[in-house]
């Protein structure tokens, strides 16, 4: 279905490219470009992987400046692009580990390594299916002393353990920084999931508990919503984001295919086909005409081929750019 709808398309793309030029320039832009903020959180999917997908995100024009994949090495995938992200590691769980030997071993070649990042939702348990780590908050201390603090003295910047956005987190959060309190903690990574109003209070809650820190949003979306909440969610946390002081940086939690999509269809930047969904495009700051579809959804996609024949016939323009 796919190579019907673009083959006829791609034979028009040098009109359409034309005017695009014209009425595409600066329409909807979200953000500076560059965004020292905007990132990625690479969920790369690994039953089925769609490497190609990975272009997307460093091609040329990008705002976005940087990325984490829960790991201590850099995704190969998304080196080398017209757009470089600076490498953010992670050491996410309690185990025997390569955090300091991997940064170093970056630094040696010539990589930027500015900050590390500490253990992913240590308050969530490891069995739940939801990417906790379950670590218990002294346990966490014990190896933070051991494979995280040491970076400070190198200079990185650390980002303390990212809990989960329900109340025990904070408690977790708290905990763990009374077992570590000799430990350096430069800004604090949150996740959330849930409305604006739940956003803004959350980081009330946080810059409260933590006062005069920086936090890092490392995972955000309102999931599992209908099309509209989800693009106004999308729309007020970003403007929040960028305005906000004590936000140091932020990654959407949706830079995969709507199909894999553990958020539901509508967060994600990507549609079960690979291109842009609306919010994807405004996230990487282009015109919603150069977006695939409206969502991730199927019949949502119907209904945003119809929208307008430009659109459709950018899409195939900026797909068949990728590829090359
Ligand atoms: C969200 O922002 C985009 C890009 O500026 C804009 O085109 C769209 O109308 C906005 N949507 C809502 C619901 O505010
Ligand atoms: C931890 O990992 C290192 C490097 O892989 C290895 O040399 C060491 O024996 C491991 N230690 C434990 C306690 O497993
Ligand atoms: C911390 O306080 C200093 C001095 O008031 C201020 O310049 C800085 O922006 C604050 N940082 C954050 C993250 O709020």
């Amino acid at each position: 279905m796919r190579t019907i709808t673009r083959t006829p398309l791609t034979s028009l793309l040098a009109v359409s490219l034309s005017i695009l030029d014209l009425v595409s320039a600066a329409a909807n832009p979200i953000g500076p470009n560059p965004n020292p903020k905007r990132g990625l959180v690479y969920v790369p999917n690994k039953k089925n992987p769609t490497p190609q997908d990975d272009k997307i995100w460093i091609q040329a024009g990008s705002p976005l400046t940087w990325y984490y994949n829960y790991e201590t090495k850099p995704s190969a995938s998304l080196e080398g692009g017209s757009t470089p992200l600076e490498f953010v590691p992670m050491l996410w769980g309690d185990y025997n580990n390569t955090l300091i030997a991997d940064v170093d071993d970056l630094l040696a070649k010539g990589y930027k390594i500015e900050y590390v990042l500490g253990f992913n939702e240590p308050d969530n348990p490891a069995n739940s299916g939801t990417g906790g780590s379950g670590i218990p908050p002294e346990s966490a201390a014990a190896r933070w002393k051991e494979s995280i603090e040491p970076l400070a003295k190198k200079g990185i910047k650390l980002g303390a353990p990212a809990v989960t956005g329900a109340p025990s987190g904070l408690d977790w959060l708290k905990a763990f920084m009374a077992a570590c309190s000799d430990c350096t903690f430069d800004f604090i990574p949150l996740h959330w999931y849930g409305n604006f109003d739940g956003l803004a209070s959350h980081l009330g809650t946080y810059s409260a508990a933590f006062p005069n820190q920086s936090f890092w949003f490392t995972e955000i979306a309102f999931d599992h919503q209908p099309v509209a909440p989800s693009q106004d969610f999308f729309n007020m946390t970003m403007e929040y984001f960028d305005r906000m002081d004590s936000v140091g940086k932020y990654t959407w939690f949706g830079s995969f295919r709507s199909d894999v999509s553990n958020v539901g269809p509508n967060a994600a930047l990507l549609n079960q086909d690979g291109g842009l969904t609306y919010i994807g495009a405004w996230y990487l700051n282009k015109d919603q005409k150069l977006a695939a579809s409206v969502t991730g959804n199927d019949a949502a996609r119907t209904r945003g081929v119809g929208v307008s024949l430009l659109g459709v016939t950018a899409a195939a323009a900026v797909v068949a750019a990728w590829l090359v």
